[in-house]
């Protein structure tokens, strides 16, 4: 029976990793809001100075089977920072294709991401999901995350565009 990895992704999965944000994206009914190229994820986690780290889940066949080992998952994240607990992860996107679900993975990345966020000193691993996923929100809960919205009342803002060149003055 074929069996799954949950790996550091290579530069060469990028290809497959944009046709994950994007099925991510339709799941999310935000397709219109993916502008990313294959190029920029290469530039951006590839570099000297990676903006993010990528886990993907790949299928390995067996010897006996056709087939090459395919990704069907991703978890996306990088490091950022609590004024009032140091270290955090956040896991940006998490996506596992519709056949694969149901069987693990989607746990098995965030137990990883859980494992990278404590081997680099991370006190917290944050995450952000639409308020009407109630199968992602029952997931990370059934894990043992915490609601920040429904316990502290926190809004997530963005700055984007227009509002953020104005800002700057650009
Ligand atoms: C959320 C997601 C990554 C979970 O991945 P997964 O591989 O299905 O996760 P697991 O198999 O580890 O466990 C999922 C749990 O949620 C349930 N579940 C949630 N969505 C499911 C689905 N579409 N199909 C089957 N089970 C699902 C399972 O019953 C399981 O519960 P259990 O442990 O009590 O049996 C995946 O469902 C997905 O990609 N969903 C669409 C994208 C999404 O919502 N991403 C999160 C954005 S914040």
């Amino acid at each position: 029976m074929a069996s799954v990895s949950i790996r550091e992704a290579k530069e060469g999965d990028c290809g497959s990793i944009l046709r994950l944000i994007r099925e991510l994206a339709e799941y999310e009914k935000l397709s219109d809001q993916v502008k990313i190229s294959e190029e920029a994820l290469i530039a951006d986690g590839f570099g000297e100075n990676p903006f993010y780290h990528c886990l993907v889940a790949e299928i390995l066949p067996t010897p006996m089977e056709s087939q090459e080992p395919h990704v069907v998952g991703y978890g996306l994240y990088y490091f950022s920072y609590s004024t009032w607990k140091g270290r955090n992860i956040y896991l940006e996107d998490i996506y596992v294709m519709p056949e694969y679900r149901g069987q693990g993975i989607g746990t098995k990345i965030i137990r990883k991401v859980a494992e990278v966020a404590l081997d680099k000193g991370c006190t917290q691993f944050r995450l952000t999901v639409l308020d009407w996923n109630k199968n992602a929100i029952g997931l990370y809960k059934s894990l043992g995350a915490q609601d920040l919205t429904e316990a502290e009342g926190w809004h997530s803002f963005r700055f984007e565009g227009e509002a953020m060149r104005e800002l700057a003055g650009k």
